[in-house]
């Protein structure tokens, strides 16, 4: 979902004047580092490297395809983060985006928080050894079991998503004994994707709720007279991709609004605000997206702005950022299989992968990069899309790029930008197995999630 995303995206041949690329670009070695993770270059044979190890040997070591995750770029970017929004914040890094217990230990180890929204990612957290006070449990349909386990382990906060949900969680923390520290999620009328927003059509949505007709002041209201419930604050997520701080600044508005009522009706100043996630990645040169120092200046002035204009103490704000730590990260690297030329249209290169490895071009008509990574070429640019080998059309990685029109099977081909949602939505599709995630940092490379195999199918298939 990159700036010229649209839900119904160029199929054919009409792409050229239609989708993202009008030409190709100067020189198709060049790696722009706006969708590259910051370690990654040529080396002096031309083969893309990233921590100093060439895919032509990761290829070797690890097989293809496989996730290679900057393990320094997510580490500076979790700093970036800290520090950008420093002591008076807290960010949560939403696992969702890619969650492995080698992630849980270097976010503690760079001072970020965890956002969860399963069991699974719970239990993840919790064996890497994540404090639970730094976790926020998030979810729309939590089970009693999972809302259980969160009290019990004493999870920093619930994200409450309902009328259900508030009474569910203060009937189990009183059940056992606690005071659960909670927000509510709100829906602000705000839905943002990519550079617009849109301040209507917004209510129709599974989550939160509703600031409109004055349901989420009810929600407060019960919330705060049940005794197994603390309300520390109210949560707000608007939507993926953002580049625009416009809707973010309507949110916020809205939901000091709401502590302004909150104060008024109740006498209680919340002292909590969450801001959500959402903040745009460049998935091509074409995108723009923001540092975290542009994002946390342009939060805080609007919180204080607003706290200010309501004569209320601004409160202790956080965020919850996964695409924009670790999408920029990996890149997915893929063999080269069958190359189709068709005339007058373009050249189909499929790779030993796809849309079980990437679901985000066939779910959402996502704009991918591409680079021909195990050697440089000369040879003229040509318009190609890179599809996977699964028995589906819709099957596309990358939908138009530009390759070297000498590629051949057996080359190496690199699509930047894949460590968000990509092994976290990796499916079995065809029985595909899914690829490892390697980390590599400093000249060594380490597989963190392994490749699945043939065995591990067989094990869940109890015949
Ligand atoms: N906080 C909440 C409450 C969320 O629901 C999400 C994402 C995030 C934070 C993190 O958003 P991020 O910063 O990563 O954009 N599968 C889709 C994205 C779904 C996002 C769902 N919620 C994709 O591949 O684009």
């Amino acid at each position: 979902m990159s700036r010229s995303a649209h839900p119904a995206g160029p199929r054919h041949a009409d792409v050229m004047t239609e989708g993202h690329y009008t030409a190709p670009p100067a020189d198709l070695n060049a790696l722009d580092e706006k969708v590259w993770a910051r370690t990654v270059s040529r080396n002096e044979d031309g083969a893309v490297a990233v921590g100093g190890i060439e895919v032509t040997r990761l290829a070797e070591e690890f097989g293809t395809p496989a996730y290679f995750l900057d393990e320094s770029d997510f580490r500076a970017r979790c700093r970036a983060w800290a520090d950008a929004f420093g002591r008076d914040a807290d960010v949560f890094y939403a696992g969702k985006a890619f969650l492995s217990r080698a992630v849980v230990r270097w976010l503690q180890e760079e001072g970020l928080n965890l956002d969860v929204c399963s069991g699974g990612e719970l239990t993840t957290a919790l064996d890497a050894g994540m404090p639970a006070e730094r976790i926020a449990f998030h979810g729309n349909n939590k089970s009693v079991a999972e809302i259980e386990r969160a009290v019990e382990v004493g999870v920093g906060r619930i994200v409450l998503d309902s009328f259900q949900e508030i009474a569910r969680v203060a009937h189990v923390a009183q059940r056992l004994g606690r005071r659960q520290r909670v927000q509510i999620r709100v829906t602000v009328g705000v839905e943002a994707h990519t550079h617009e927003f849109i301040a209507t059509a917004h209510e129709d949505q599974k989550f939160g709720i509703a600031l409109a007709g004055g349901q989420a002041a009810e929600a407060v209201r019960r919330a705060l007279t049940l005794d197994g419930l603390e309300l520390v604050g109210i949560h707000s997520h608007i939507g993926s991709q953002i580049f625009d701080m416009a809707g973010f600044e309507v949110s916020a508005r809205r939901v000091v609004q709401l502590l302004a009522e909150v104060r008024d009706e109740h006498g209680v100043e919340l002292p909590e605000i969450d801001l959500g996630g959402g903040l745009g990645i460049a998935y091509t040169s074409e995108d723009d997206p923001r540092e975290p120092h542009e994002i946390a200046k342009a939060l805080g002035d609007i919180v204080t702005r607003e706290c200010e204009a309501a004569g209320l103490a601004t409160p202790r704000i956080s965020v919850e950022p996964g695409r924009a730590i670790v999408g920029p990260t990996a890149f997915t690297l893929y063999e080269v299989g069958t190359i189709k030329p068709l005339e007058g249209l373009r050249t189909y290169v499929s790779v030993d992968g796809g849309m079980s490895d990437n679901i985000r071009t066939a779910l959402y008509d996502a704009e991918y990069s591409v680079a021909l990574a195990s050697r440089t070429s000369d040879a003229e640019p040509m318009l190609v899309r890179v599809v996977g080998k699964h028995c589906e059309s819709g099957d596309i990685v990358v939908k138009d790029a530009f390759l070297p029109s000498d590629l051949a099977p057996g080359d190496l081909i690199a699509v930047p930008a894949t460590g968000a949602y990509c092994r976290s939505m990796a499916s079995n599709y065809n029985h595909a197995l899914r690829p490892p995630v390697v980390a590599v940092r400093d000249g060594e490379a380490r597989v963190i999630v392994r490749r699945e195999t043939e065995e591990d199918l067989l094990r869940l298939d109890v015949g």
